[in-house]
């Protein structure tokens, strides 16, 4: 198992354009894309270029979403996963298994249209971590 590419970081927020005008303002970044709705995930999500990564903003798409928990204990948002790509997905799944890791749900097609699993935080030194199939072409 080789550590991959820091695809992105993860940051909850109650309000993606309320972040947005943060990233806007304090940074003068402007959003990769359009904000759009992973509802098989229950978030919306938009992410913010940095040169060498990507800032992957979550915003809740209603109380049952995975991270309204998380805004919960944490109302103004936060720092919520890191996510590492991986050549193959299938592999790293088998690999993590072997390992003991808990992983949280099945393998399912993530924000960037690849799979992608998560590793729960207790195995991976407190850090939710997300594992990510590197996107075949070049980006
Ligand atoms: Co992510």
């Amino acid at each position: 198992m080789t550590l991959g590419r820091l695809n992105h970081v993860g940051v909850a927020t109650p309000s993606i354009e309320r972040s947005l005008e943060v990233y806007r303002t304090q940074f003068g970044a402007e959003p990769h894309g359009a904000p759009f709705d992973l509802s098989t995930q229950g978030v919306r999500v938009c992410f913010v270029d940095a040169p060498n990564t990507q800032i992957e903003l979550i915003q809740p798409l209603g109380p049952e979403s995975p991270i309204a928990k998380f805004l919960e204990k944490n109302p103004e948002g936060g720092q919520h996963h890191l996510c590492f790509e991986v050549p193959d997905i299938e592999e790293a799944r088998a690999w993590f298994e072997g390992q003991g890791a808990r992983i949280l749900g099945p393998t399912r097609i993530g924000a960037h249209g690849t799979p992608i699993f998560f590793l729960h935080p207790k195995d991976m030194g407190g850090v939710l971590t997300e594992i990510m199939e590197s996107p075949k072409q070049a980006h």
